[in-house]
């Protein structure tokens, strides 16, 4: 039995394939080099729904209507947001999603890939005691958010948002994958399969390390000493947050491709000394989880720059994991649709391991 599910096949799919001895990532017959920096975040939720949606327009027609979607929710929901805002941002965002209708239709998809942007800078904003920003339907995506947010704001910086949300926008059956494709094998709708990916999503092991990443950098900084620091953390028995998979025994690609957005945002300011700083940390990193760890390759993964390009772009690192949604609620919805299409309860076994009652003759 296979403790983690490793190795396990639990659904043909054409959404996205992981090759974790290659390090290549495909989307939909297109590799992640392809897509990133390229292809905006519009285009890439038309790619992830294309034959799940019948009344699919085309990426323009597609992008304008997200733009709606957003304002859609702002409207809906602004009435609730100064209740949610006093629960951890991540909590709030999701009490808000939790609140969308749970229909099956395009309108429903759009309105979920729109609540995590929408939602993140409201609630932001409404816990620094300001007032939220009402969402432009006719901006992009990424820049939207950014504006909502009210901090730094550049082409430059919405397009590096754009980028990442492009990156991260569906990864192979990951853990809140898999919970997005249980719940929607029940048929039951569309944002109650986007909530269990929610839940999966918050935990430090899969779309939680972001943060801690952060904490880890100032941590180190105020050490002095990387390769001591990190040595510690091991022998205490902790994981270094933005290192390892399950899948990649080689660096994951997303790293590289978020690294190079990062340091085109700038060599020589303040994000150009954190990536040359978090660059001397990930360096020493490896070569610590290399001896302490030799049966394993340990490598870095999406969340370790995922932190530092986050951080550029103005969120606290307590909302990067809402971020993180952001870009990953288009794949939820993609396997939530193909999962439903496959009309199979997902319906695994458990072997019964406890005492055994003791049988009356
Ligand atoms: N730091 C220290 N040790 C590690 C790390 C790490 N980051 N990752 C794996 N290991 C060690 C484990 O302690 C274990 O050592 P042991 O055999 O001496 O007990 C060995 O490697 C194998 O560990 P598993 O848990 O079996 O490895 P798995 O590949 O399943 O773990 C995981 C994957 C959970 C992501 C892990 O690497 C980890 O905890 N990383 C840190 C958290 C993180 O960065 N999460 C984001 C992942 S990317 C994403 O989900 C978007």
């Amino acid at each position: 039995m296979a403790n983690g599910l490793d190795d396990v096949v639990a659904a043909d799919t054409v959404l996205s394939d992981v090759d974790g001895a290659g390090g290549h990532l495909t989307i939909r017959g297109h590799s992640l080099t392809e897509l990133a920096g390229h292809w905006r975040y519009g285009q890439v939720v038309r790619l992830l729904f294309d034959g799940f949606f019948d009344e699919l327009p085309g990426d323009a027609e597609l992008e304008r209507a997200i733009g709606k979607a957003r304002v859609e929710v702002f409207e809906r929901l602004q009435p609730m947001l100064g209740q949610l805002a006093p629960l951890d941002i991540y909590s709030a965002m999701r009490a808000g999603i939790a609140l969308l209708p749970d229909g099956e239709e395009l309108a429903d998809a759009l309105r979920l890939v729109a609540a995590p942007t929408v939602l993140t800078p409201a609630l932001l904003r409404l816990t620094r005691g300001e007032k939220p920003v009402a969402p432009d339907a006719r901006a992009g995506h990424a820049a939207d958010m950014l504006r909502m947010l009210g901090g730094p704001s550049s082409p430059a910086l919405a397009k590096a948002l754009d980028t990442y949300l492009v990156t991260v926008c569906d990864h192979g059956l990951n853990a809140s994958t898999f919970a997005t494709r249980v719940v929607a094998s029940t048929q039951a709708g569309l944002t109650s399969a986007i909530l269990a990916g929610l839940g999966a999503l918050k935990g430090p092991l899969h779309g939680g390390a972001p943060g801690p990443v952060i904490e880890m950098l100032d941590a180190i900084e105020a050490s002095g000493d990387a390769a001591a620091w990190l040595s510690d953390e091991i022998a205490r028995g902790e994981r270094i947050m933005g290192f390892g998979h399950r899948i990649y025994r080689v660096r994951d690609p997303r790293a590289d491709v978020l690294k190079a957005v990062v340091r085109r945002l700038g060599t020589r300011s303040e994000t150009g000394s954190r990536l040359a700083f978090a660059e001397t940390v990930e360096q020493a990193a490896l070569e610590v989880l290399k001896v302490a760890k030799p049966q394993r390759s340990i490598q870095t993964n999406v969340e370790f720059y995922t932190a530092l390009l986050l951080e550029a772009a103005g969120f606290p690192k307590e909302a990067f994991s809402n971020v993180f949604a952001a870009g990953r609620v288009a794949g939820w919805i993609a396997h939530a649709r193909e999962q439903q299409a496959t009309g199979r309860l997902i319906r695994p076994q458990s072997r019964y391991v406890g005492p055994v009652p003791d049988l009356v003759a």
